[in-house]
């Protein structure tokens, strides 16, 4: 072999050795291509390289040629391990940091479902169906008549203090009560009637954890030939057995309601140490209510019931301020 040909091949171990260096050292992907560029492209320093075998002596070519070629696939192998071992590398950092668990069960979609005061609601509607009630739509806005007079309240009765009343201009008033809805069933149907009939009613209280200016009621209206007080008494009771799912206690205090006569409070308990909650009005009804529509007092008698459907659904779910039945906080409202 020529000494020319000698020089040349050490010339190109060099190079073999200082890009081998390189490529150990190499950290990112990007700095393995320029070093690919740089050995094997097609101004690389191993390209133009091969390209001096014109230079060589004829009989050295065929040495000279598998020696470079060799290096070449030296360095190209060398050059897919490194890359290898980065990409392993940086899937690994990848899989540490945005650790991505499969068997995590998934978020779901949310299912909708109706507000606590509307799932009571309905309960009340159907409980009271069942006792052969029938439901009647009343109407928020009332005038005076439906809401007082007619209900034996007139113009100067002192009852009429306890309705702190929200009046629009003309002249007509927001229901502070379901009741009005007692004295359109009676005007619009004959008796015997059994009515039920649920809605908000509005009167002017600051909000706080067990008042609201507008709130919910049911009411009820049986009249007949002999509606009594005992009857109204056991199906007040049975009422709420149904209603809570189990027996509650349940007193009936002497109270009073323009019109109503007698008049009585219905208080409850959820067990034996437990308050009693005042949580319901009722009463037969005043022969007046029966005059105003015109339903004869002598042949019919009649009981009427109005309760707080709020105050149901804070007993029943346990929740301890109205204002969260308002407030559509969804952390709250997911619950139902
Ligand atoms: N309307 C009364 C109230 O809102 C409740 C009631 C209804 C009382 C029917 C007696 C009979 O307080």
């Amino acid at each position: 072999m020529e000494d020319a040909t000698n020089i040349l091949l050490q010339a190109a171990d060099k190079l073999k050795q200082n890009y081998l260096a390189k490529i150990t050292d190499v950290s990112l992907l990007e700095e393995l291509n320029n070093i690919r560029v740089a050995v094997l492209g097609k101004h690389g320093e191993l390209t133009l390289m091969l390209k001096q075998i014109s230079n060589v002596a004829a009989a050295d070519r065929s040495v000279f040629g598998q020696h470079i070629n060799n290096i070449k696939n030296i360095l190209q192998q060398a050059m897919l391990d490194a890359q290898n071992k980065l990409e392993l590398a940086s899937y690994e950092k990848t899989m540490r940091e945005d650790s991505l668990d499969v068997t995590i069960p998934g978020t779901g979609s949310k299912v909708a479902s109706s507000h606590p005061i509307t799932q009571v609601t309905s309960l009340l509607l159907k409980i009271f169906k069942s006792y052969g009630f029938t439901e009647v739509i009343g109407s928020e806005v009332e005038d005076d008549f439906h809401n007082f007079t007619a209900l034996n309240l007139p113009k100067s009765h002192p009852a009429r203090a306890m309705h702190d009343t929200f009046y629009l201009e003309s002249g007509d008033l927001l229901r502070t009560h379901t009741s009005p809805a007692q004295i359109h069933a009676m005007e619009n149907h004959e008796p015997p009637l059994r009515i039920i009939s649920t809605g908000k009613v509005y009167r002017c209280d600051d909000v706080d954890m067990t008042h609201s200016p507008m709130f919910h009621q049911i009411e009820g209206l049986v009249v007949s030939e002999n509606a009594s007080f005992v009857e109204m008494k056991a199906l007040l009771d049975d009422f709420f057995t149904k209603f809570f799912e189990k027996k509650i206690e349940v007193r009936f205090r002497p109270s009073y309601f323009p019109f109503t006569e007698p008049s009585a409070e219905v208080d409850i308990r959820m067990s034996k140490n437990s308050a009693w909650l005042e949580i319901m009005g009722c009463g037969m009804v005043h022969p007046n209510v029966f005059n105003h529509v015109n339903i004869n007092p002598d042949k019919f008698t009649g009981y009427a019931f109005g309760v707080g459907i709020d105050r149901l659904a804070m007993l029943k779910y346990g929740i301890k301020d109205l204002r969260m039945l308002f407030e559509n906080d969804m952390d709250f409202l997911s619950q139902f």
